[in-house]
């Protein structure tokens, strides 16, 4: 299975004057977390992580100290995280049928996310992992009225891994681009293309490191996994 990894954001919300992905999480950067789960996957057997050209040498450095099995290729990010997945998609090796998107931001993910994705992409065209969410959603108009409160049993979070067919992943995103469309997941093409996406389970612990508290709580997360693997 051929995984792309969104990386070429700036981190605005993180408030560092760099990649988030390239800050330091116990000891490692959050792009090599990233890979660390990717590098324990069964399935997945080509990574391409999409990055500005600025923060290659970093990642290349980061690459370096982990000396990953997997084939890894550098692919030029975009200004959005749609131009960026574009430009993922327009590498992939032309035996890749399905592709896994996971963003480089969620690397608290376990393998066991990414594989049971890649699998469960084999018997449909489209998937994103999601988890139920837990705080009812309000529907707020500009001047901060509240208009509507959906119900909670419907609403799913979005996550990453996202799986998709490619020929038809590679067409939503054409169609995005004559049309103008600006979305934040790929899922989101696929439904506005009248295309069907199912939602596996995913995981409470992947988060997508955002703002700064998100840093204390993944570092919570990995420290107890440590101390769950040492006993
Ligand atoms: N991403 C990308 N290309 C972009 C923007 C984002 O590949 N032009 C990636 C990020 O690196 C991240 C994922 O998409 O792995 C999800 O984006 P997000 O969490 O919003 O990261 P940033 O855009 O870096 O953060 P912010 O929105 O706070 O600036
Ligand atoms: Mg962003």
């Amino acid at each position: 299975m051929h995984l792309l990894i969104p990386a070429a954001g700036i981190g605005r919300r993180m408030g560092s004057d760099r990649n988030k992905l390239l800050l330091s999480l116990r000891s490692q950067s959050l792009i090599s977390w990233t890979l660390l789960a990717v590098e324990a996957s069964q399935h997945i057997s080509w990574v391409g992580i999409i990055a500005q050209s600025s923060d290659w040498s970093d990642i290349k450095e980061a690459l370096a100290a982990l000396s990953l099995t997997k084939p890894i290729q550098l692919i030029v990010g975009g200004a959005t995280r749609q131009e960026s997945v574009y430009n993922g998609l327009q590498a992939l090796p032309n035996e890749a049928k399905q592709v896994l998107i996971h963003d480089g931001a969620r690397c608290l993910a376990t393998p066991e996310l990414l594989d049971y994705c890649a699998e469960e992409i084999r018997h449909c065209s489209g998937l994103i992992a999601a988890v139920p969410v837990k705080d009812t959603i309000k529907v707020v108009d500009s001047t901060g009225i509240i208009q509507s409160t959906p119900d909670r049993r419907n609403l799913w979070a979005a996550q990453t891994p996202q799986a998709f067919d490619v020929e038809q992943l590679k067409q939503c995103h054409e169609v995005a681009r004559r049309q103008g469309w600006e979305v934040t997941d790929d899922a989101a093409l696929f439904e506005r293309c009248g295309l069907t996406v199912k939602i596996v389970e995913g995981e409470e612990t992947n988060l997508k490191l955002t703002t700064p508290v998100d840093l204390a709580i993944a570092e919570f997360i990995l420290q107890q996994r440590l101390e769950q693997n040492v006993k």
